[in-house]
């Protein structure tokens, strides 16, 4: 391997590595047999596949160095997997390479609750620890609705966004402390979380959103926040999108506010239909847009003066503060994606530009996407204060290059970026250089040669 473009097909075969790896985590726990390594080969979405090697699951950071060392010595790639739920095809193996599966790395350590911080390992799902934090007063800083399936690492590797980010940051913003595993075998530990601490390159923050192209990461410690019971859910009708930014630019006086989400008739459509549900209003409206309030109180009050104080911008609302209503309520959020992949293969970009500009790209986006792919259908939903779309783009694989091509561009004129929550992965490499210059490219190029001069982790990923 040489030069970060290591491709493990090309490496000889060596029989003694499975022997090895078997050795070091436990024959059970390493897979071989083609019927169970498949169901690691291909990504959420079902468009992105490669056949692995073998599939090995390490159960503590000792196992992942060993394994890691393994590879490095047999001239084989390792591609690393939590949960699987990521939608760039990165946590898809390239062809002949060692899967390393994180979920045995599940352990949690007892909650600081002075310090509001919890270290746990990185294969924990999201919503199981959201199940040890909550009872405790303490809640996860992100959520979404992978919760099930993602782990803490992959959320961590991605810098994950989700629908708590106006209130919360992203995924680096709760991820205080780190231990990995990097290529050359050797162990990082830097779990005191201290929130102040100068003392020169921030790895922690480094090793968030690296996509597992620098290290394993084997442990996190995360900075928790309040849980709040009290909460009331907002379904709110506008005229559209310049409409939505308003609303949210007013709901955002709120302190109480946790989440503004966006969706449109054509993705609501999709969920009555695939989600067995109704429509949630008696007339279809140009855009919807559904605001959270959390607090220690019932912030309903707070959400319903917003809404009055926002007038004529809202065509209809509907409130819920008890746990079914709003459960309903998200619901015609969260099951888009869902409900976007029972129709077919979709060609997924998630994109975001300066909310400023955020009505004039989405009007740009269904001429733009038409001109290449004539017959598409155009699924938009997102996260409204971030700018963040969600660019669904159905009957299209045929033109995947072109619809890309035409959606990212078209982002890029606003000074938008090519991925605002998902990741880089292996969709958009190609695609790298709208949103970064050829400087910040190099920079990252050198970081990676520094620490993975052999290109042994997740080859073809975001470089
Ligand atoms: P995987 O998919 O297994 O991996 C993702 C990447 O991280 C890969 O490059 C992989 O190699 C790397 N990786 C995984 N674990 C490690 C580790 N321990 N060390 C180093 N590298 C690692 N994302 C959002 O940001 N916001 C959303 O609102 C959102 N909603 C989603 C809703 C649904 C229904 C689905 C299916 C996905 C959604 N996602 C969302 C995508 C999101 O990226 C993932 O759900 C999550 O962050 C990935 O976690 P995972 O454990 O599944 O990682
Ligand atoms: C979401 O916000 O629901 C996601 O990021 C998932 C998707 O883009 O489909
Ligand atoms: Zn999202």
């Amino acid at each position: 391997m040489s030069d970060g473009k290591a491709q493990s097909a090309a490496a000889p075969f060596d029989a003694d590595l499975e022997e090895q790896l078997g050795s070091i985590v436990g024959d059970s726990h390493l897979l071989v047999d083609p019927d169970v390594v498949a169901s690691y080969e291909s990504d959420w979405t079902g468009r992105f596949r490669a056949r692995a090697r073998c599939v090995v699951r390490p159960g503590s950071t000792a196992q992942v160095a060993a394994v890691v060392g393994a590879c490095r010595a047999a001239e084989v790639a390792v591609c690393v997997q939590g949960g699987n739920t990521g939608l760039v095809g990165g946590s898809v193996p390239v062809p002949g390479s060692v899967v390393l599966s994180t979920l045995r790395l599940d352990e949690i350590e007892p909650i600081d609750e002075v310090a509001g911080q919890v270290t746990v390992g990185a294969g924990r799902t999201l919503a199981s620890l959201q199940q040890v934090v909550r009872p405790a007063g303490f809640d996860v800083g992100v959520d979404f609705a992978a919760r099930e399936s993602c782990t803490v690492g992959g959320m961590a590797s991605t810098n994950a966004g989700g629908e708590r980010v106006l209130r919360y940051g992203t995924m680096r913003a709760q991820v205080v402390g780190v231990e990995a595993v990097m290529p050359d075998g050797s162990v990082v530990t830097r779990l005191a979380g201290l929130p102040k601490d100068n003392t020169g390159y921030d790895l922690v923050s480094l090793l968030s959103g690296a996509e597992g192209t620098l290290g394993v990461i084997t442990r996190l410690r995360l900075r928790l926040v309040p849980w709040f019971v009290a909460r009331a859910v907002a379904l709110v009708a506008v005229e559209g999108v310049s409409e939505a930014v308003e609303l949210v630019r007013a709901a955002r006086q709120l302190p109480s506010l946790e989440a503004a989400e966006l969706f449109f008739p054509a993705g609501l459509d999709l969920v009555c239909r695939h989600a067995g549900v109704n429509p949630p209003f008696a007339a279809a409206h140009p855009a919807y847009v559904l605001l959270e309030c959390a607090d220690r109180d019932d912030p309903s009050d707070d959400l319903l003066a917003a809404l009055e104080a926002a007038g004529d911008i809202v065509s209809d609302a509907t409130v819920a503060t008890d746990a079914r209503g709003r459960h309903a309520l998200w619901a015609y959020r969260e099951s888009h994606t869902e409900s976007i992949n029972a129709e077919g293969i979709p060609v997924k970009l998630d994109v975001a530009v300066p909310l400023a500009a955020l009505p004039e790209a989405v009007a740009k986006l269904p001429t733009a996407i038409e001109a290449v792919a004539p017959r598409a259908r155009l699924i938009l939903f997102g996260h409204v204060n971030e700018g963040n779309l969600h660019v669904n783009v159905l009957d299209a694989l045929d033109d995947d290059e072109a619809v890309t091509e035409a959606v990212l561009k078209l982002v890029a004129s606003y000074g938008g970026s090519i991925s605002a929550e998902h990741g880089v992965g292996r969709a958009k490499r190609e695609w790298l250089s709208l949103s970064r210059s050829t400087e910040e490219i190099a920079v990252m190029r050198s970081i990676k040669s520094a620490l993975d001069p052999a290109g042994l982790l997740n080859p073809g990923v975001l470089l």
